[in-house]
């Protein structure tokens, strides 16, 4: 990997990614790590000092790998579709493949915006990019779909939190997960699980067992 300087997403994208076809999911080509552990430790151990997050949609981690294949396997032909913590964009890709109409991703990491917009491209579809933390927004998305987000628990309980009002509002929550600490134990309905081939590297295993599961309110 080179050595590069990081101000600028783009660049450091389209110089530290390779386009890749996650396994679960080979009809969606990404924009994802070449080198999985220099990329990783450079950002978490030199980049930390520069204020940048490690870099999580560099990868297509096990929960959304199993939801975009749910969502291409039964469709989603809703209206109106939010992608929460896109990383790099493979469940919005995959929403949008599957007829939603309007596909809203949104990530805080302005790296994980700016491969979102490439990796759209990169696979034909129109997706709107936002950097806000819509967590507690009360917009009508018809889905609210959640790949891998329970992996932290201060951000896992306020996701948690606001997923079940709008669950309770109407909305369809479809989460991703194969086994975070933080996943809820209840109020969830299973509809399918996958096996989802991994790296030691990132994971503990190379083989992930991983469930799409419903928010029931
Ligand atoms: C483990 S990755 C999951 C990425 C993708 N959903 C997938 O399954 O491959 C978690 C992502 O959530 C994003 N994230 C963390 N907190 C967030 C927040 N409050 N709002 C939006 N995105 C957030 C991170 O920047 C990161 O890209």
């Amino acid at each position: 990997m080179r050595a590069i300087e990081m101000t600028d997403p783009q660049e450091f994208i389209r110089l530290n990614t390779a386009p890749q076809l996650p396994p679960l999911v080979p009809e969606i080509r990404l924009y994802l790590a070449s080198e999985i552990v220099p990329l990783w430790h450079k950002t978490e151990e030199e980049l930390a000092q520069e204020g940048v997050a490690p870099p999580y949609w560099a990868f297509a981690w096990a929960g959304g790998q199993a939801l975009a294949r749910y969502l291409l396997d039964h469709g989603l032909k809703l209206p109106s579709v939010l992608d929460f913590g896109s990383g790099s964009g493979l469940v919005a890709i995959a929403a949008a493949k599957a007829g939603a109409g309007h596909v809203l991703a949104a990530d805080i990491d302005p790296f994980a915006a700016a491969a979102i917009v490439f990796n759209a491209a990169e696979n034909g579809v129109s997706i709107e990019v936002t950097q806000d933390d819509v967590i507690g927004r009360e917009d009508s998305w018809d889905a609210i779909l959640i790949g891998d987000m329970c992996y932290e628990r201060p951000l896992a309980e306020r996701l948690l939190t606001w997923l079940t009002v709008r669950a309770k509002a109407g909305a369809l929550v479809l989460m991703g997960d194969p086994g975070r600490t933080y996943f809820p134990k209840t109020g969830v309905e299973k509809l399918a699980t996958y096996n989802v081939l991994t790296t030691r590297e990132l994971e503990d295993r190379e083989m992930r067992e991983t469930s799409v599961y419903r928010l029931t309110p």
